[in-house]
């Protein structure tokens, strides 16, 4: 890597929609983007409908359960990065998830099992001395196990947890490691869920929170989110079995 290459900013599961989001923000603070995705095509053409520059942005081939090509897809990388977005995420709700353990065990390998792979693959490069941030996509479902979605749930909590303990083994390294614990979000992920309007997030508001993410680890946007979040945290088991 050549001291003049550009600050660099990997996402993996670059086609999220609040990936997408993310990606015009940090190619306008003047970092090279490197996109990794499953669904490359549609990536070409949000960048083609963007207009976004291949000189600013490169799409690669990235997919989470694919373990055994983590460390490949790293060593091909043509700049090593400096801040690392962890957003791929796949959700199955409990009906369909407890019955199906494939479903469940895509859950395990998308958040927790991909992500350890290509993160410890990451961090492990100590030749890339330029890394500073990894921040993880996380969710309010991983702080309390609930009766609804404790399948996802649990997947995100160890996301989560994950993430605790490589920001205190990144400190010696002045590696900062946050977790976005978001709510809900209108994406493609929660499409046609029916979820409560009022507490719905946009792509765009939870990407200016990963962008500005500063040294703080856990970060929850939206103010309504803030007092569930704090609410969920101190609940009493009683009460959180009363939630759905
Ligand atoms: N939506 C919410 O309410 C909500 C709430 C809290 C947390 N989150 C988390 O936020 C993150 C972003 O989600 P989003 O709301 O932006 O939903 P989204 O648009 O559905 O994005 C999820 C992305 O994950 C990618 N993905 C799934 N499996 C993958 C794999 N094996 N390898 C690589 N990429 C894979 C999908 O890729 P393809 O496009 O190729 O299918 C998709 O682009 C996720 O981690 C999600 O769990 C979401």
């Amino acid at each position: 890597m050549s001291s003049t290459s550009p600050e660099t900013v990997l996402i993996l599961g670059a086609n999220s929609d609040v990936a997408k989001a993310a990606i015009p923000m940090y190619i306008a603070r003047g970092y090279y983007v490197i996109a990794a995705s499953r669904s490359t095509d549609a990536l070409q053409a949000f960048a083609l409908q963007q207009q976004l520059s291949s000189e600013k942005l490169l799409i690669s081939y990235f997919d989470a359960t694919d373990f055994d090509n983590h460390q490949q897809f790293y060593n091909d990388l043509p700049v090593k990065p400096s801040i690392v977005l962890y957003a791929a995420g796949f959700l199955v709700q409990n009906e369909e998830a407890i019955p199906d353990f494939e479903k469940t065990f895509t859950m395990m390998k998308v958040h927790y099992c991909g992500a350890l792979s290509m993160l410890n693959i990451i961090v492990m490069d100590y030749e890339n001395t330029r890394l500073r941030k990894i921040i993880g996509l996380s969710s309010l479902s991983g702080v309390r196990g609930r009766k609804s979605n404790f399948i996802y749930g649990s997947t995100k909590a160890a996301f989560t947890q994950y993430l605790a303990g490589l920001r205190q083994y990144l400190f010696p390294r002045k590696v900062t490691v946050n977790v976005i614990v978001a709510g809900y979000i209108r994406s493609k992920m929660t499409a046609g869920l029916g979820l409560t309007e009022s507490l719905m997030l946009e792509p765009v508001f939870i990407a200016k929170a990963v962008v500005n993410a500063g040294s703080r680890f856990t970060i929850v946007p939206g103010f309504k989110w803030k007092i569930i979040y704090n609410m969920l945290r101190i609940m009493p088991e009683g009460l959180v079995a009363k939630l759905p």
